[in-house]
């Protein structure tokens, strides 16, 4: 069973208790200069008391524009490995590390640029609210940014993957890889066999949730 929770405190504001005020204190968001260049603030989507929450890195070009989460090329990719696994998304609560799109501007195209330190931590705060909120029983770390923020520290995601970690509140804690990775391999073999690893990474998970993992 999911741990009891307090509801997430705001100092100096309202108390944040649901997804709905939390998505509109997303948007209000000063904590970290990303705000500037994005169209919003893409909250965390799903179902409110998802026994698992996946956490991505950032929103992406496409998110920004339709403020969801992981409804572009990455978005596929790993609704496609959810589905192999055995977990539907729309039990799951997917969202990222970084609420804003930080990015650079060449000509028309915007992009993507990686989320610094600072940028991890400052973002932090609203993941807590949103774990606090959601009280998952397990949460996937989807690559390095995410892993940082998910576990407080960086982690060799190769070495620490396909294994059932613990966080400091005691919610079980997964590493596997972004699926952005998977879309950037060169060639379809690395590509499948890398894909065929994120599934079983997510199996892992699912196995999990059915109970037959201690
Ligand atoms: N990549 C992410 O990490 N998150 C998204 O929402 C989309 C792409």
């Amino acid at each position: 069973m999911p741990r009891a929770r307090p509801a997430a405190e705001v100092p100096g504001a309202a108390p944040i208790r649901t997804l709905a005020q939390l998505r509109a204190a997303e948007n209000a968001c000063r904590r970290c200069p990303l705000y500037r260049d994005a169209t919003r603030a893409v909250p965390g989507e799903g179902a409110r008391r998802a026994r698992v929450m996946l956490v991505g890195e950032q929103p992406g070009d496409q998110e920004d524009l339709a403020g969801k989460p992981f409804v572009g090329p990455a978005g596929r990719m790993l609704d496609k490995a959810l589905a192999e696994a055995g977990i539907d998304r729309k039990l799951a609560f997917v969202t990222n590390a970084v609420k804003h799109f930080k990015h650079e501007e060449r000509g028309r195209r915007r992009l993507h640029k990686r989320p610094n330190a600072y940028e991890i931590e400052q973002c932090r705060w609203w993941l807590e609210i949103e774990r606090r909120i959601v009280a998952p029983e397990a949460i996937v770390a989807l690559g390095a940014t995410a892993v940082r923020s998910v576990f407080g520290r960086t982690l060799a995601i190769a070495r620490t993957r396909g294994r059932r970690l613990r966080l400091d509140d005691g919610t079980a804690g997964f590493v596997t890889v972004h699926p952005s990775f998977l879309l950037r391999l060169p060639d379809a073999e690395s590509r499948q066999r890398a894909y065929r690893a994120f599934v079983a990474d997510l199996r892992l998970v699912a196995r999990m949730l059915r109970g037959s993992t201690a």
